[in-house]
């Protein structure tokens, strides 16, 4: 149990550097199972979905680990890969189900734990079973594990009825040694999707298209080791934005993929909060108050979903009334109740909740029950006049961020252990 004491109503003045991305750095981890010898991935945030998932590739007989020498630096030495992933990680983070392609790929046989749902929605993997069938594969479900077999993977025409990223991720890794062409469409179009292409084509993976509705894969033999450094996370981008904006401060987010971020720095601008584009700096500043703002989260490019907890956050202290619907997941809302209890002014109509604008938030005990719930009550928390303390059961944000509390406190919040 995490739990943290944080005293609000401080505002978060200077400069800070963003990790490299999550959600770029799970796939690709994932995908050096299919590139034997030594690999080294740089700029790797050092987090616990990280450490799950090398956790994962070790016990599939890939040595990995973080380096010594080099922090946020990964070294993989892939020599054999067994075909069945340990239930106990992969049931604990959804995201090491992204290793059934890379099996599937390099064995012919993938015996993975069906991930479990989450608090935010019941998570099923449909689209990644009928895109990995479509390039030959038997699937079948026993016992609480996905069983996919396919003696030689071939390419073929996919289609996904939602542009599911991790479906997205799955699908291009298993086309890369697949025999022949497979097209997919209607994919996710999401930068870490591309920074994933990026990974394997360095490897020597013939892929076009990422980053577009339409990718085109050409199988290759095989693939051969790289070095390779990830994009910076998106998402902590945004987050560390939200926290200026609704702390009223003045910051300066370095190490930033602008072009990435486009949604989140529209809609705040649209609210009247100052946010000004240097390269790959932002700069964002808050001295006064600022608008209502409706969004819906949407694929990239659209709004993200994975921002909407901490827009929602901030919003509850805009001046008038916000609409904020939420089209990605079927229950990330879990935020609202504990935002009520810091005295925000929310009801939830179906998938959209209504935001009342209120002066101030108050600190009050909240309870984190998904990543970016907690990155939302945290926000909260910096800008709620007195004490907010937060407990985080299965300690969501240190699964999903590098060091967010030190980051936080060395911009002039006071935030404390409990
Ligand atoms: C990725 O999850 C991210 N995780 C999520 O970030 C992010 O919220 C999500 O993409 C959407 O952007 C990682 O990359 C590790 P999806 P993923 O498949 O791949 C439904 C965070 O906070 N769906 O695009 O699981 C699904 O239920 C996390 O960092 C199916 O129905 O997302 C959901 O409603 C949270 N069948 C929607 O599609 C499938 O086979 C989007 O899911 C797959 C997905």
């Amino acid at each position: 149990m995490l739990k943290l004491l944080v005293k609000g109503a401080k505002p978060l003045r200077g400069e800070v550097m963003v990790s490299g991305a999550k959600n770029a750095a799970l796939p690709i981890l994932a995908a050096t199972i299919m590139v034997p010898g030594r690999s080294v991935i740089r700029n790797i945030p050092n987090l616990l979905d990280v450490v799950t998932i090398i956790r994962v590739l070790r016990a599939l007989g890939i040595k990995a680990e973080y380096s010594q020498s080099a922090p946020n630096t990964v070294n993989i030495w892939n020599y054999q890969v067994k075909h069945v992933a340990p239930y106990e990680l992969v049931t604990k983070m959804r995201a090491s189900f992204f290793v059934i392609g890379p099996i599937l790929a390099v064995k012919g046989l993938a015996k993975i734990p069906l991930p479990g749902g989450c608090a935010i929605g019941s998570r099923p993997v449909d689209i990644h079973i009928k895109g990995l069938e479509a390039l030959g594969a038997r699937v079948e479900l026993e016992h609480g594990f996905v069983i996919a077999r396919a003696s030689k993977l071939r390419g073929a025409k996919v289609y996904f009825d939602f542009p599911s990223v991790g479906a997205t991720e799955s699908v291009m890794m298993a086309a890369a040694l697949a025999e022949g062409e497979t097209s997919i469409g209607n994919a996710a179009r999401e930068p870490e999707v591309v920074d994933l292409a990026n990974f394997l084509i360095k490897a020597g993976a013939k892929i076009e298209g990422a980053g577009t509705e339409e990718i085109r894969v050409v199988g290759v033999e095989k693939l051969s080791p790289v070095e390779y450094s990830i994009i910076p996370d998106r998402i902590e981008a945004g987050t560390l934005m939200m926290a200026a904006a609704i702390t009223k401060g003045d910051l300066k987010i370095r190490g930033v993929i602008a072009e990435h971020i486009e949604a989140t720095i529209r809609k705040l601008q649209e609210t009247g909060i100052q946010v000004g584009i240097d390269g790959e700096t932002v700069n964002i500043k808050n001295d006064d108050g600022f608008k209502a703002s409706d969004v819906k989260t949407l694929p990239y490019p659209g709004f993200p979903t994975d921002m909407q907890p901490q827009f929602t956050s901030l919003l509850s202290l805009a001046n008038g009334t916000s609409v904020v619907s939420e089209s990605v997941f079927e229950n990330r809302f879990m935020h609202l109740p504990e935002l009520r209890r810091m005295g925000a002014d929310i009801k939830l109509e179906g998938q959209s909740a209504i935001v009342n604008g209120v002066a101030k938030l108050s600190g009050a005990p909240v309870r984190v029950t998904d990543l970016r719930a907690g990155a939302a009550l945290l926000l909260a928390g910096l800008a709620a006049e007195g004490e907010t303390l937060i407990e985080d059961r299965d300690h969501h944000l240190n699964r999903g961020y590098e060091r967010l509390v030190e980051k936080f406190n060395a911009l002039g919040a006071d935030i404390k252990k409990a």
